[in-house]
């Protein structure tokens, strides 16, 4: 793996990552629509729209690996949704494969599945129960890629990130935190292991109250390191400030799950 590609540099991963990968692989290729505000002069940056196709051909061109972060990363319009999310996630997997490139890893999230029960721990061979057209945007994604993985060959990993944080900042997060560093090893697994294909991994530490079977990404050797129990004190004295929301409260997709919700809970699967 000589040049990797980083889309969404400038958000909230794409500078935690900035710092973490530094010299972890030979050349690290860092794009964006936004110029991150704190780009480094050692750092290579190439502006770029996901959802314009000559420009995202221009980014992916003599890579080997992708990690794709880009996109709307919250419940948005419909229009919003489609063209960063899934226009631009197209655009992406399709350049990526003419231009040849080895592999991606997709930042899927837990919104693919976030209308499960808390109560129910769920691996990732479980159907896909998205909680937003966000959600349905990265059940896309994850489609997508296992399509460019069995037809044209790519490697791809999605992962389904929980809460990338310092910290898991309420209760609902100490089941589904996860540290930086942890997440940096998840994305080498699927920049590097030698038996991906199309793998879905949970994109979460080593949290006791976990609502998911990590299984999957042990078997890659997946060893996290954060324990979101560390913290477990301070994220329930703040949770205990929040507002009840029966619908937030009872789904693994929280507040996703009651923004806009009119199904009745009373016939809402467990
Ligand atoms: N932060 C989390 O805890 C979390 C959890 C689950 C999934 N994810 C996913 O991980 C990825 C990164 O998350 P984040 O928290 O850093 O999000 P973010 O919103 O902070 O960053 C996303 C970046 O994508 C860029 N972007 C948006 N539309 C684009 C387009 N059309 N072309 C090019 N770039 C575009 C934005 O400018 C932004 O810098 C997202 O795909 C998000 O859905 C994040």
């Amino acid at each position: 793996m000589h040049t990797v590609l980083v889309t969404g540099a400038a958000g909230g991963i794409g500078s935690r990552l900035r710092k973490l990968m530094k010299g972890q692989y030979p050349s690290i290729r860092w794009s964006d629509l936004k110029i991150p505000v704190d780009l480094a002069p050692d750092e290579t940056f190439v502006k770029a729209d996901l959802s314009v196709v000559h420009e995202v051909e221009q980014i992916v061109q003599g890579v080997q690996g992708i990690v794709h972060l880009g996109g709307f990363s919250v419940e948005g319009a419909w229009e919003t949704i489609l063209n960063a999310n899934i226009i631009g996630c197209y655009n992406l997997f399709e350049a990526a494969r003419r231009a040849k490139v080895e592999r991606i890893v997709f930042a899927s999230s837990n919104h693919a599945v976030g209308f499960y029960p808390r109560q129910r721990k769920i691996g990732t061979d479980s159907p896909v129960r998205p909680d937003s057209r966000y959600g349905v945007s990265k059940a896309f994604g994850e489609a997508l890629g296992a399509l460019y993985a069995y037809k044209h060959g790519l490697r791809v990993t999605c992962l389904r990130i929980g809460n990338v944080a310092e910290t898991p900042v309420d209760k609902r997060r100490l089941s589904l935190w996860i540290s930086p560093e942890d997440l940096l090893q998840l994305i080498r697994i699927g920049l590097e292991h030698p038996n991906i294909r199309h793998e879905i991994f949970f994109g979460a530490s080593d949290n006791v109250r976990s609502f998911w079977d990590n299984e999957a990404a042990f078997r890659y050797g997946y060893r996290p390191t954060g324990r979101a129990e560390d913290h477990a004190a301070a994220a329930l004295a703040a949770n205990a400030k929040l507002a009840p929301d029966p619908v937030s409260d009872w789904y693994q997709g929280g507040p996703f799950c009651s923004d806009e919700f009119d199904g009745g809970i009373e016939r809402s699967p467990t």
